[in-house]
């Protein structure tokens, strides 16, 4: 039987929480199928352990996660440390260096989650691909004349023809693979004259490529309107690294819930790991009250395992995942009076019930 070794990375506030409730559920998949092995092997990066060292990381990270065949995420942020110190000392650090450029984003209403908007009727399902590893989040920049009246600081994002194409091909890849062939790319190319236009100017040779996919340009103003409007009309998006960050929570509220979201940060070159996280943060609010809602981490473990190449596994523990959601066993922000573990106990009685 094959066997993975996975990369545990809980990180802060309810990190552990959801990332411990989703290794008890693979685990117990595991056992039950019995047609895979995978072993977590815990890592404490995060500011507890920044408080201890100095870093976020250990100062060969990006080694240490090399050697496994995944790794799954929990959040990062802390109240009592700056968010740009954290976000950049651990998952940032690992995004963009690690050059997982493709960051996936499934938006699907979801048993136990309505979208808000009457003008879906059906529901919702698109899915996001950000760039992730260029654009906004770069980290390009500097301050002059700090704390003086006439301080300056600049944000500079960076574009790059590669990144640019391989994230586009991605896309068409992605939107080629799902029923509609549709995708919609999404730029600011009326006011930002340089990077965006590079973007649509790389969208329109790309195409060429994928004749059998239909697509179009949307300004990003523009766009969230039209997710709001006509979600219907939308199938696959791709953006920018900042623009998508901001799509990708407007879609999952509209969705239903930021609490089931789930993110895959990929190397679609598969030379090194990919990284699997919810999209949500720590969420100070409810840390260490044990309501963490767990789906978005069991549905980007599911996506860890449909990479490593367990579809069938993972196809099995998203339709346990429902049946539990849909029998209404629910976390407080689905309304629902479950805890954490509630789902969890829920989840693994219901993999006992699958038939191998
Ligand atoms: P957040 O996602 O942590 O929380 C936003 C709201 O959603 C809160 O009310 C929270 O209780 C709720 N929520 C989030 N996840 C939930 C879940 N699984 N179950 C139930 N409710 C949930 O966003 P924020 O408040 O903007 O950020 C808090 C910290 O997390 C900051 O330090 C921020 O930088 C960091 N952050 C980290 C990541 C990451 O590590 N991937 C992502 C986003 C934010
Ligand atoms: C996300 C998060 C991160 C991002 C932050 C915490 C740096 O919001 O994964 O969506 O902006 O990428
Ligand atoms: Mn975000």
């Amino acid at each position: 039987t094959p066997s993975y070794n996975i990369a545990s990375i809980p990180g802060d506030g309810i990190g552990p929480e959801v990332v411990s409730a989703a290794i008890q559920v693979v685990e117990k998949l595991a056992k039950t199928l019995g047609t895979f092995q995978i072993e977590f092997t815990h890592i404490p990066w995060g500011t507890a352990y920044y408080k201890e060292t100095g870093r976020y990381v250990s100062e060969d990270a990006l080694d240490t996660l090399r050697k496994f065949d995944a790794g799954i995420f929990g959040a990062v942020g802390a109240p009592d440390v700056p968010d740009h110190i954290s976000l950049w000392g651990l998952l940032l650090a690992i995004r963009g260096p690690l050059q997982l450029y493709a960051n996936v984003r499934p938006v699907r209403t979801f048993p136990g989650t309505k979208c808000p908007l009457n003008t879906a009727t059906e529901g919702i399902d698109w899915m996001l691909v950000r760039e992730n590893s260029e654009g906004e989040y770069a980290g390009q920049g500097g301050r002059s004349h700090i704390g003086q009246k006439w301080e300056a600081a600049t944000e500079v994002a960076i574009f790059t023809r590669v990144g640019i194409e391989r994230i586009m091909r991605f896309a068409f890849e992605t939107a080629r693979s799902r029923p509609r062939k549709l995708l919609t790319v999404v730029t600011k190319s009326n006011s930002m004259r340089n990077g965006m236009v590079l973007w649509d100017e790389i969208a329109t040779a790309v195409a060429k490529d994928y004749p059998d996919v239909t697509w179009d340009k949307m300004l990003v103003d523009a766009m969230t309107v039209r997710m709001v409007a006509k979600p219907q009309s939308i199938d696959t998006i791709v953006g920018t690294n900042l623009h998508m960050d901001i799509l990708s929570d407007l879609a999952a509220a509209l969705a239903g819930s930021i609490g089931v979201a789930p993110s895959s940060n990929l190397d679609p070159t598969r030379k090194n790991p990919s990284l699997f996280e919810p999209v949500h943060g720590s969420a100070f609010d409810i840390t260490g009250k044990g309501i963490a809602n767990p789906v978005a981490t069991f549905w980007s473990a599911a996506e860890m395992l449909k990479w490593i190449g367990e579809k069938d596994a993972a196809g099995k523990l998203m339709t346990c995942v429902e049946n539990v959601c849909a029998s209404g066993v629910l976390t407080p922000d689905l309304g629902g009076t479950s805890n954490t573990q509630g789902v969890v106990d829920a989840v693994c009685a219901e993999i006992e019930q699958i038939k191998a």
